[in-house]
């Protein structure tokens, strides 16, 4: 067995120091439920890739569209899936669907979900990025006792954007998610209706995350994993394929591994247009060959296909591999251009008019750590302190506008930062202004460690209680979030 420090060491070079490192760092970040760490091929089961499609995630039709309101049903149960070919593998998921199913909503026409929980462990389900009252929002301790049931409200009175649900039972949400109570939710506005964008078949949602398996296709969940789970899964599934035709595709991609941070890119390096963020489309588009997203972040892309030949097969890597086996980490899926298609779809060089943002009225401090000294059970902190439900950690004065300037105190452990309720712009990354990609609408923000984010959010809808936390979700589940109160 190597030792702590030459597995820190050893992580850290060949990730580089811009890199994430918190792969290295599997050892630090374990949990008292955690057992040595084990080298992940001598339990993980061969995976031939590109040997299934990628899952495309079933569209959820309401039961009632009356009074202008969609109404869903859904009951959150255990179910098998296809992760890995020729295996069947135990997940929660909700109404049986994994990958998460797939609601599609319009701007100020109403949704209710009305969740079952068939499961033995309390949940609460929360829309991440979406603008609810309190009691809508699955906060962690308003939980859906096994057996019970809740309807949740969302007023959907915000602008489009490419918003996802999951999980939120307190302590529990880590686990959940990763055995796969994770859902899409896709709210459009005439705004993006009215571009050229490529719709239809040529929408498609796009889910990546990681996961580690036993020989016979089980699930591991061990919090603070992060080392070990080196499958990446593109919508439930490992290594897929999709039969493209030669026509431009937009990508809703979402990062929604527990903990791993991705950097995206076509084999070949070619161009892929980034269109939009976590709150919807960016001002205009940004040419780039790369999409960085940590985990809860959101990027709308497109890809030309039609300057392939008939007969390319393409491959999405992962470069961000933070010291993990590259055949595994390495890859994500591939794309098989198999046919032409007509394609009418553009990209407009502005795609939307962002509001200037107001005055600010407070500014605040927010620092985000995590025990990395190597202890037996690591807790994570916000401003010093675990997460306590009884606690409010700031108080904002309903309607003010804030600059919230968030540094990763940490040496090793990368994080990033969440706010429910609002959708918040990027002032300042290190004191520079922000790139491209973070040039529109966030509600989550990587921080590097030692790394500087300023960002302004504006609290002028509900007032009560809500949650800021790391969104690298087993950091969340050792403490790392607190609680703002709007009032
Ligand atoms: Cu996506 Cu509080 O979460
Ligand atoms: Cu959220
Ligand atoms: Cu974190």
């Amino acid at each position: 067995m190597p030792t702590r420090r030459s597995v820190l060491t050893a992580g850290l070079t060949a990730a580089g120091s811009a890199a994430w490192t918190a792969g290295a760092l599997g050892p630090l970040l374990r949990s008292r439920h955690t057992p040595a760490t084990r080298p992940v091929a001598a339990t993980a089961p061969l995976v031939q890739k590109y040997s299934l499609p990628l899952p495309l995630p079933r569209v959820l039709q309401p039961y009632s569209t009356a009074d202008g309101t969609d109404r869903y049903r859904l009951t959150m149960r255990p179910a098998r899936a296809q992760i890995l070919p020729g295996l069947w593998t135990d997940v929660l998921t909700y109404g049986g669907h994994f990958p998460g199913p797939v609601i599609r909503a319009r701007s100020g026409r109403p949704v209710t979900v009305e969740q079952h929980n068939a499961l033995d462990m309390p949940t609460s389900v929360h829309l991440h990025g979406a603008s609810v009252s309190e009691q809508d929002d699955g906060k962690p301790m308003l939980t859906i006792a096994p057996g019970q049931q809740r309807t949740y409200t969302y007023p959907n009175n915000q602008p489009h954007a490419s918003l996802w649900f999951h999980d939120h039972a307190h302590h529990m949400e880590s686990e959940h998610v990763y055995r796969g109570l994770a859902g899409t939710y896709l709210l459009t506005d005439d705004l993006e209706q009215d571009l050229p964008l490529p719709s239809g078949p040529y929408d498609i949602p796009l889910a990546i995350r990681d996961a580690r398996f036993d020989e016979n296709g089980r699930l591991i969940y061990v919090m603070g994993d992060h080392p070990n789970r080196t499958t990446l899964l593109a919508n439930g599934r490992a290594y897929p394929y999709l039969r493209v035709a030669a026509r431009t595709y937009r990508l809703r991609l979402l990062n929604s591994a527990n903990l791993r941070s991705i950097r995206l890119r076509l084999a070949d390096g070619s161009d892929i247009v980034q269109i939009g963020s976590d709150g919807g489309l960016l001002p205009r588009p940004h040419t780039t060959d790369a999409i960085a997203l940590s985990p809860g972040e959101r990027a709308d892309v497109i890809i030309d296909f039609s300057r392939y030949p008939l007969g390319t097969q393409l491959i999405l890597n992962n470069t961000n591999l933070e010291g993990g086996p590259a055949d595994q980490l390495g890859e994500v899926m591939r794309f098989d251009v198999v046919r032409t298609a007509v394609d009418h779809s553009e990209i407009p060089a502005q795609l939307r008019t962002l509001p200037p943002l107001p005055t600010p009225t407070a500014e605040r401090t927010i620092t985000l750590h995590m025990d990395e000294d190597g202890r037996p059970d690591p807790q994570g902190y916000i401003n010093d302190k675990t997460y306590d439900p009884d606690r409010i950690d700031t108080l904002i004065r309903h309607g003010a506008s804030e600059i919230w300037t968030v540094t990763n105190t940490n040496q090793f452990v990368p994080h990033n930062l969440h706010l429910h309720l609002v959708q918040f712009r990027i002032l300042e990354r290190d004191g520079q202004a922000p790139g491209p990609a973070e040039s529109g609408l966030k509600d989550t923000v990587m921080v590097m460690p030692g790394e500087t984010v300023k960002l302004q959010a504006t609290f002028d809808t509900y007032r009560g209680t809500y949650l800021y936390h790391c969104h690298l979700i087993d950091h969340s589940a050792m403490g790392m979030m607190a609680q703002f109160k709007v009032a």
